[in-house]
């Protein structure tokens, strides 16, 4: 099983030869792998937490508005190539159900806003949703959150008043068949829900949704579900005729400190600041335990002449910054170390959406795959990862193939280093820089290194079943064509 697996990641970088395979680590990565059946028993070693503990979750929203996107079986691939554990998406397309299954990808499904009515009338309408759609692929596909309403409070058609019982029916739906506990109902809202956001002490939601929002409110502590929110500093910095630094948006260590004056706590990016002032208005209505999940967040790589701040090299630090922040728990001012799931939006640019430029350009992949920048998905970034060339150890130690391994050990090793340990094996395909020697021992140190690197240089990250070596000299003076 576990061969397979591993036969399976390996034709797929190969299969993507051209396109970039990075050293992705989602959320609870590589060294969380080594507990998850991925790893044949040698290479069962446990990597110790020091410095990097086990993260909020970072997933990527997979919307579908589009007429150009590869099939959900080809996008699955890609989800997995990456090593994206956490995947939301929009409704509850079969096909696309059904492509996940078996994958270890948990999955957020939604009900549409043009759903709600059926489904907050009658509790059998939920009842046969469920059965049809849902538990003939679970827990093939896993399944872990389903939020009832997408930014109901931006709907066109006031729904708002649906909401509350859908998911109370979808709720006692999933209680029936025991899987209210596994499958955690929620809704997503949009920042708009508030009516102040700024100073983020001051956050308060808008009291003409008190009618809905309590009610949720009150069944999200009840059921143990978070509070989602939809959170775009891109927006915050477009609109605000520039009295917000692109830095600060942009989550760049370089911003100027924002400082709240009744808390005197000091922000140093907008996406903090949006998140607190949600605790804050959370807190004013006493819901000061409700957990907050951000459904979506990103940046676009594009715009309309006016949307100067819609470049690639925004989206780039943007997402970086992003990962960086979130699996390191940092949490916010108002609640250190919070752990934050986050969703990144969007997997694909999606060319059916209507409105300005920047809609259409929030993906991290074009339709036929390729990505549109580069990203640190490791969230670490001591390796260059638009070349994958930087291999540099920080205190001049590597780790490469032991010289009398044998070619089978090499090439599992190999096939794990890049498959679950999240290592970025484009640099070492034909025709990239690093391929030659094109041998199985030069590939290996290659994908050792980068392991042992990601991992903070740590001893027990150069183990690979015994057949790692560190080294002093540089391997990639070696065996790296410049
Ligand atoms: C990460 O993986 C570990 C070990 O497999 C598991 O115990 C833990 O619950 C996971 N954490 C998250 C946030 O998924
Ligand atoms: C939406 O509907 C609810 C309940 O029917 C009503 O209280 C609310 O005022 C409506 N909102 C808008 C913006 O029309
Ligand atoms: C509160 O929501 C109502 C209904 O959507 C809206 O008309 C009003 O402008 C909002 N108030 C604020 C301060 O955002
Ligand atoms: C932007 O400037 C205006 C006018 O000085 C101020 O009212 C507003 O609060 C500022 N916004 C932010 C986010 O600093
Ligand atoms: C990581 O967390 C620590 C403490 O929690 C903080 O000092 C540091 O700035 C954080 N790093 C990033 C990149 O957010
Ligand atoms: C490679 O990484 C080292 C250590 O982090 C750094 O000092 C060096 O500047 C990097 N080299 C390149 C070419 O990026
Ligand atoms: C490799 O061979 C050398 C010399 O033949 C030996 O000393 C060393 O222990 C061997 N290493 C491994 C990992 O077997
Ligand atoms: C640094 O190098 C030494 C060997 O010289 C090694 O034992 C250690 O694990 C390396 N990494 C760190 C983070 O110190």
């Amino acid at each position: 099983m576990a061969t397979e697996v591993f036969l399976i990641q390996f034709l797929l970088i190969s299969s993507l030869i051209g396109t970039c395979c990075r050293n992705i680590g989602w959320g609870n990565f590589s060294f969380n792998n080594v507990n998850n059946g991925f790893i044949p028993q040698k290479f069962s070693y446990q990597i110790p937490h020091a410095g990097f503990g086990q993260g909020a979750k970072i997933g990527i929203c997979y919307g579908r508005n589009a007429d150009d996107l590869p099939t959900p079986d080809k996008v699955v691939q890609l989800v997995q190539l990456h090593s994206i554990k956490y995947v939301r998406i929009y409704d509850s397309n079969i096909d696309v159900i059904k492509a996940f299954a078996n994958t270890g990808v948990e999955l957020m499904i939604g009900v549409p806003n043009s759903d709600l009515l059926p489904l907050s009338q009658y509790q059998s309408n939920v009842d046969t949703w469920l059965k049809n759609s849902i538990l003939p692929y679970y827990p093939a596909t896993m399944i872990t959150y389903i939020s009832v309403g997408t930014e109901v409070t931006e709907s066109p058609v006031n729904v708002t008043s649906l909401v509350v019982p859908a998911m109370i029916n979808v709720h006692n739906a999933l209680k029936k068949v025991g899987l209210h506990k596994r499958i955690k109902v929620s809704s997503t809202h949009s920042l708009g829900i508030l009516s102040r956001s700024f100073p983020p002490s001051a956050g308060a939601f808008n009291s003409s949704y008190a009618y809905f929002l309590k009610p949720m409110l009150e069944f999200l502590v009840e059921n143990q579900s978070p509070f989602m929110v939809d959170i775009y500093p891109y927006y915050a910095y477009r609109d605000s005729n520039k009295n917000v630094s692109l830095d600060y948006a942009l989550l760049s260590p370089q911003a100027s400190d924002v400082i709240d004056p009744n808390t005197g706590l000091v922000y140093t990016n907008m996406l903090d600041a949006q998140i607190d002032s949600i605790f804050y208005a959370l807190m004013a209505l006493s819901f000061k335990t409700l957990k907050v999940m951000v459904t979506e967040t990103g940046w676009p790589s594009k715009g309309a002449i006016s949307e100067t701040a819609a470049t690639s090299d925004n989206a780039q630090t943007y997402n970086t910054n992003l990962i960086r922040h979130v699996i390191n728990d940092t949490g916010t001012p108002a609640k250190p170390g919070e752990e934050i799931d986050t969703y990144i939006f969007s997997l694909f640019n999606e060319n059916r959406k209507p409105g300005i430029a920047s809609e259409r350009n929030w993906g991290l992949f074009y339709p036929d795959q390729t990505s549109i920048y580069s990203l640190d998905w490791s969230g670490r970034g001591n390796v260059d990862i638009s070349t994958g060339a930087n291999i540099t150890s920080s205190n001049g130690t590597w780790c490469v193939a032991s010289a009398n391994a044998s070619e089978t050990d090499l090439q599992n090793a190999l096939n794990w280093a890049c498959g679950p340990g999240n290592v970025d094996c484009s640099a070492i395909q034909p025709s990239q820089p690093c391929y030659q020697p094109d041998t199985t021992a030069s590939h290996a140190s290659y994908a050792f290194n980068m392991y042992f690197q990601m991992n903070g240089a740590n001893d027990v990250a150069c183990t690979f079943g015994g057949i790692g070596v560190k080294s002093t000299k540089d391997p990639s003076k070696l065996k790296s064509v410049e």
